[in-house]
């Protein structure tokens, strides 16, 4: 089996890349063979908008969203991670799911994912709205089932590297999706 982690944060130590390495590390104690993106590393520009993808040959953009399209193509099982920036999801993240575009047409990526999602606010169950924009909409028009969430408040007074219980619940969470779905 297949694992992607997509870290929608320009931090490679920030929360939501640590909640997606602890959950790619779960999967990988189970035997899932994983990669992690982090956006903010990557040039993604946003899309175009120039209708070349529905030619059917794909985004004409030669930028770090090539890799990326390969790797959805070729996973079982995507975890997406975003920081909440002004009640939403990171503009990152928005522009990774807009670049999905050349994937409108037949309607389907043949995976499954897991939302992780971090803010700082310290109240717990905040943000139900982007949790569902990113489950629904990426069902709606990609037919991506979501299998798992993680809603992880009160990260600015309380960073997850110093919460080892919500890293754990990452981690269980990767290992059980590979159960879920067999290893190979
Ligand atoms: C520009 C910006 C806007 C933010 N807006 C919110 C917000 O609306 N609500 C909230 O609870 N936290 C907000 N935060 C805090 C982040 O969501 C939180 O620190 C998150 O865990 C950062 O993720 P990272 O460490 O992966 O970068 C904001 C942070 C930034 C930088």
């Amino acid at each position: 089996m297949k694992v992607i982690g997509i870290v929608g944060s320009h931090n490679p130590e920030g929360n939501t890349a640590e909640m997606v390495s602890g959950f790619l590390e779960g999967a990988e104690s189970r035997g899932a063979e994983t990669s992690i993106f982090i956006l903010g590393k990557m040039e993604i520009n946003p899309c175009y908008a120039c209708e070349a993808c529905r030619g059917g040959n794909g985004c004409i953009q030669q930028d770090g969203m090539q890799g990326l399209y390969r790797a959805l193509e070729d996973a079982d099982h995507v975890v997406l991670g975003s920081p909440i920036y002004f009640d939403h999801i990171a503009a990152r993240t928005k522009a990774f799911i807009d670049r999905l575009y050349p994937y409108y047409q037949n309607r389907r990526l043949g995976l499954t994912q897991t939302i992780i999602q971090t803010y700082g606010w310290d109240q717990p169950g905040e943000y139900a709205e982007p949790l569902e924009y990113v489950r629904s909409r990426l069902k709606h028009y990609f037919n991506i089932e979501t299998t798992g969430t993680l809603n992880i408040h009160g990260t600015v007074g309380s960073p997850v590297t110093e919460r080892p219980e919500e890293l754990e619940r990452a981690r269980n969470l990767g290992e059980a999706c590979v159960g879920a779905q067999g290893s190979q």
